[in-house]
């Protein structure tokens, strides 16, 4: 196991809705799994003014995110925890200058021996990210003299290619870049780590992985909610900023990514930006109007119930053009992959919570079942990332009987067959590689502005191209019908359902 040291996590923002709903909760399960550094402290800082005991029973005692985990434990125990969380307020502008926060680091430092290693997680919008830096470096919070000093920045990442760059070198006029961790949530879901594991620890995967053997990639990322109370932050983000340049594109890059030559954060890196580079970018109208479909829910009823439409939902523009679908169509320029298209989509108000890869193979070179009825069905890979997370091998078996009748059946793998293994949550993680210095986990300045150049003139395009739609989908279906003719001659995308092996596959019952 990796050494923790001793340190200080300084949260900005922290009487937000991020920081009791996912940080604490994450460092208390840290903190019952004794993997928190011996000496370690949270100082919360915001605009609220707040007391340190009501910081505590605002994110702990109180909050109903730790509630079912702390009502069985001793009162003794959740103080332990809790006596470890200060709170100072920074009045009323992140943009004041920090001298007394320093003061109070300083402070709590002594008192706790945090060895002058402090992390600053910016829990804030993206307009303060450069401001706060600044700030803490005027008074020397961003030097490595003594201690060692981070800084975690949360999405959103810019909102366009030429934002980012601006976010970037804002930040790295205070810190250096390995200094800075960009986090993104869905490189901390294991499943999402097993994308590299699958394809760099088997033998018998890699070799088909190209253009010779994958017909085609297609990447689900469905939500069944809608925006629910983010209307405003929504309305102004979309479905391509808000998931797919970031969660999606990362996703993305770990499919793509030529082998790295170890497990070095830097080496896994390089490679993803490598990919991310190779993809290639649309330039003209007739291509993003072929290969690119956005459409937004309107109003239906799901199961009996009403469920309003985008643009009734509160804090969205009655008129607003914001994609609550997008689905890309994409190739990536490379030895690797030339001519394979990847199929990606991501929505909000879905039939089910979903997000899966599926790698289809080609079917084999010389038919020689020619009459078993199995032409059209592919061998495919399955790699759910949530829920029922598993793997899934989709392959023939001949049907018991006379002649060669074929029909697929299903191999498969389930995380939640692996009874004894306690599964970290995606913020646990990362929040404990980040304290350990580790950054494979987290994108780098170059990755994220390379996932932009791909994003971005696709954005230009649904805000000016002159042939643009808007499709509507009734909340609760798969998207606009012609969503599927983005599939060229196969012609519908894999609508899975809440369980990895929808359809069972071949089997006989009795
Ligand atoms: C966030 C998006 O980054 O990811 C949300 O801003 C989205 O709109 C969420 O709902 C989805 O995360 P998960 O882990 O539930 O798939």
């Amino acid at each position: 196991m990796k050494k923790t040291n001793n340190q200080m996590l300084v949260i900005f923002g922290a009487s937000g809705d991020l920081t009791a709903r996912k940080l604490i909760p994450a460092l208390f399960n840290l903190y019952v799994a004794k993997q928190l550094p011996k000496n370690f402290v949270v100082l919360g800082a915001s605009r609220s003014n707040l007391t340190d005991e009501q910081f505590r029973n605002k994110v702990v005692y109180q909050s109903p995110y730790l509630k079912a985990k702390i009502e069985h434990l001793k009162e003794n125990y959740i103080k332990g925890f809790a006596d470890r969380l200060f709170y100072e307020d920074l009045g009323s502008d992140y943009t004041a200058e920090y001298t007394s926060l320093a003061k109070r680091i300083s402070t709590l430092n002594v008192a706790n021996g945090t060895d002058n290693n402090y992390m600053f997680y910016l829990s804030t919008p993206p307009s303060l990210y450069e401001p706060i830096a600044k700030n803490l470096a005027d008074v020397g919070l961003n030097s490595q003299e003594e201690g060692w000093k981070r800084v975690i920045v949360e999405k959103p990442f810019g909102y366009s290619l030429e934002t980012a760059k601006k976010l970037n070198t804002g930040l790295q006029q205070y810190f250096k870049e390995p200094q800075i961790y960009r986090i993104d949530h869905y490189l901390g879901k294991e499943t999402v780590q097993n994308l590299l594991v699958t394809r760099f620890s088997n033998s018998i995967f890699e070799p088909l992985w190209n253009r010779n053997y994958i017909h085609h990639v297609e990447i689900t990322n469905a939500e069944s909610v809608g925006v629910e109370k983010r209307g405003g932050y929504y309305d102004k983000s979309g479905a391509l900023r808000d998931m797919f340049q970031n969660h999606l594109m990362q996703i993305v890059s770990l499919v793509v990514m030529e082998p790295p030559i170890g497990d070095q954060p830097e080496e896994i890196r390089n490679e993803k930006v490598k990919a991310l580079k190779s993809l290639r970018i649309m330039k003209d109208e007739k291509t993003f109007f072929d290969n690119t479909i956005r459409a937004q829910y309107v109003a239906s009823e799901i199961n009996g119930e009403k469920v309003k439409g985008y643009r009734e939902e509160d804090g969205v523009d009655p008129n607003s053009t914001t994609e609550t679908y997008a689905a890309i169509k994409f190739f990536v320029d490379n030895w690797r992959w030339e001519g394979v298209p990847f199929y990606v989509r991501t929505a909000k108000r879905m039939p089910t919570k979903v997000t899966e890869v599926i790698i289809h193979f080609k079917s084999p070179h010389h038919q020689i079942f020619k009459d078993s009825g199995v032409n059209n069905k592919d061998n495919k890979l399955i790699i759910r990332i949530q829920p029922d997370e598993g793997v899934l091998i989709k392959f023939g078996v001949k049907v018991p009987g006379q002649g060669f009748k074929v029909e697929r059946a299903n191999l498969d793998f389930y995380y939640s067959s692996l009874a004894q293994t306690y599964v970290m949550e995606a913020y646990e993680r990362l929040l404990l590689d980040a304290m350990q210095g580790d950054a494979t986990l987290y994108a780098r300045a170059d990755e994220v502005e390379a996932a932009w150049e791909f994003v971005d003139p696709i954005l230009n395009y649904w805000k000016n191209g002159k042939d643009v739609r808007m499709y509507g989908y009734a909340a609760g279906v798969w998207g606009p019908e012609n969503a599927d003719e983005l599939i060229d001659d196969l012609g519908f995308w894999r609508n899975p359902s809440s369980n990895l092996a929808d359809d069972p596959g071949y089997c006989v019952i009795c």
